[in-house]
C-alpha cells in the first residue's frame, strides 16, 4: 500500500471516529434546546374536564415550538388504574421523555411514579390530582399544577346564594327552606372534599336556609348523576328546589334527569356545577343551569407548558411565582347568567 493510500484510509478513519463522537455525544448535548418530549398521563380518557385541559396543554406546548426547539408530545391515560398508569410512566421515561405531566389515577399513591423518575432525573408536574404534601417534598423537581378547591367551594355557594336572594320562588313550596340535593365527584379527591363543605357552609352563612334531601356520589360522571337524580325524583318528585353539584358533568347530568322526567320546568330546582365547561356554559345561557365556577384549564395548561420547558432548559422557576417552590395555584372564577358570554368560546 501507498503512503498516500495509507494517510488517506487512516484520515478516513480518524473521520469515522470524529463523527461517531460528536453524534454520540450530540445525542445529549444537542438535545438541550433541541427535541423536547413531553409525557402527560391522564387518570382516565373519560374525563371531559381533563381530556379539554389535555388538548390545551397540548396546543400551548406546540407553540412554544421555535426555530431552536421541536416539541414532541405525548398523551396515554392510566385506564383508572394506579399499577396501569405507574406501568405507562416507567414506558415514557424508557421511550426518552423529558418531562412528565402526571394526572395521577390515585392521588395518595405516587410512590412508584416519583422514584422511576427520580432514578432517571425527570421532573414530574403533578396536575389536577393532588399529591398529599409529603409526597411532594420527597424530591425537588416535584411540582404541582391546579387550584385551591375550597375557593371554588366557597365562590359555588356565593352565586348560589346570591340567586336565591333575587329569585325568591326557588322555595317553591315557600317553608322558608330550600330542599337540596349534593350531588359528590369522587369519594376521596380533594375537589369533591372541600367543595361540598365549603358550598353549603357558605350558602348557610350566607343566610340561606337549607334542608339536605340527599347527598350522592357520582364520580364526576354525566350519566351516573343522571342515574342517582332519577332516582331521586321517582323518590322525591318536584321537592327538590336546589342541586349543588361538584362539578359541571354531573350538573348537565341532574338537568338531563329532569329534561326526561316529565316534570315541567318550571317545577325544576336550581342547579350549579363548577368548571365551566362549554356544555354547562351553554345550559346557563339557556336556563337549565344557573351558574358555575369556571376552573381556568387555559391558565393551568398554559402554567404547565411553560413549566416544562424552564424545567428542561434549566431556566430559573422564578417568573412562575410557585408557593414553596412547588405550588401553582390558579384563581376559580364566578359564572352566571349575565358572564356567561366572556367565557364561552375561549
Ligand atoms: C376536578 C374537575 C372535575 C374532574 C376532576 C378530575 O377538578 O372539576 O370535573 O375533572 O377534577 O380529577
Ligand atoms: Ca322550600
Amino acid at each position: 500500500m501507498s503512503d498516500r493510500k495509507r494517510n488517506r484510509i487512516i484520515a478516513l478513519i480518524l473521520a469515522v471516529i470524529c463523527v461517531t463522537a460528536l453524534v454520540g455525544c450530540g445525542g445529549s448535548d444537542s438535545k438541550i434546546d433541541k427535541t423536547i418530549r413531553v409525557g402527560v398521563v391522564t387518570y382516565t380518557q373519560d374525563d371531559p374536564f381533563i381530556n379539554a385541559m389535555t388538548d390545551k396543554l397540548k396546543s400551548q406546548l406546540k407553540t412554544m415550538e421555535n426555530s431552536n426547539m421541536k416539541v414532541i408530545v405525548s398523551v396515554r391515560n392510566g385506564d383508572n388504574d394506579q399499577r396501569e398508569q405507574d406501568e405507562i410512566v416507567a414506558e415514557m421515561i424508557d421511550a426518552g421523555c423529558d418531562v412528565l405531566c402526571v394526572n395521577l389515577v390515585d392521588r395518595t399513591a405516587p410512590a412508584n411514579i416519583i422514584k422511576v423518575a427520580r432514578q432517571n432525573d425527570i421532573p414530574i408536574i403533578f396536575f389536577n390530582r393532588e399529591p398529599v404534601h409529603e409526597d411532594l417534598e420527597q424530591w425537588d423537581k416535584l411540582y404541582y399544577v391546579g387550584c385551591d378547591a375550597k375557593e371554588s367551594g366557597d365562590m359555588q355557594g356565593e352565586i348560589a346564594a346570591e340567586y336565591i336572594k333575587n329569585h325568591p320562588e326557588v322555595d317553591r313550596n315557600e317553608d322558608g327552606k330550600i330542599q337540596y340535593v349534593l350531588l359528590e365527584g369522587e369519594a376521596g379527591h380533594q375537589d369533591a372534599i372541600s367543595r361540598t363543605d365549603c358550598s353549603v357552609k357558605t350558602l348557610i352563612e350566607n343566610g340561606v336556609q337549607l334542608e339536605k334531601l340527599s347527598y350522592q356520589f357520582a364520580d364526576w360522571n354525566r350519566g351516573q348523576a343522571e342515574n342517582r337524580m332519577t332516582q331521586l325524583i321517582s323518590q322525591y318528585g318536584d321537592e327538590v328546589e336546589l342541586v349543588i353539584s361538584n362539578n359541571d358533568e354531573m350538573a348537565l347530568g341532574a338537568a338531563e334527569a329532569y329534561r326526561n322526567s316529565g316534570i315541567s320546568e318550571d317545577k325544576w330546582p336550581a342547579i350549579f356545577g363548577i368548571d365551566g365547561l362549554d356544555d354547562a356554559l351553554q345550559a346557563i345561557k339557556e336556563g337549565t343551569m344557573q351558574g358555575t365556577v369556571y376552573n381556568d384549564k387555559e391558565d393551568q395548561a398554559g402554567e404547565m407548558a411553560r413549566l416544562a420547558v424552564d424545567l428542561f432548559k434549566g431556566n430559573s422557576l422564578s417568573s412562575h411565582r410557585l408557593q414553596d417552590e412547588k405550588y401553582y395555584v390558579s384563581p376559580y372564577q364566578k359564572v352566571d347568567v349575565d358572564s356567561v358570554d366572556d367565557f364561552l368560546h375561549r
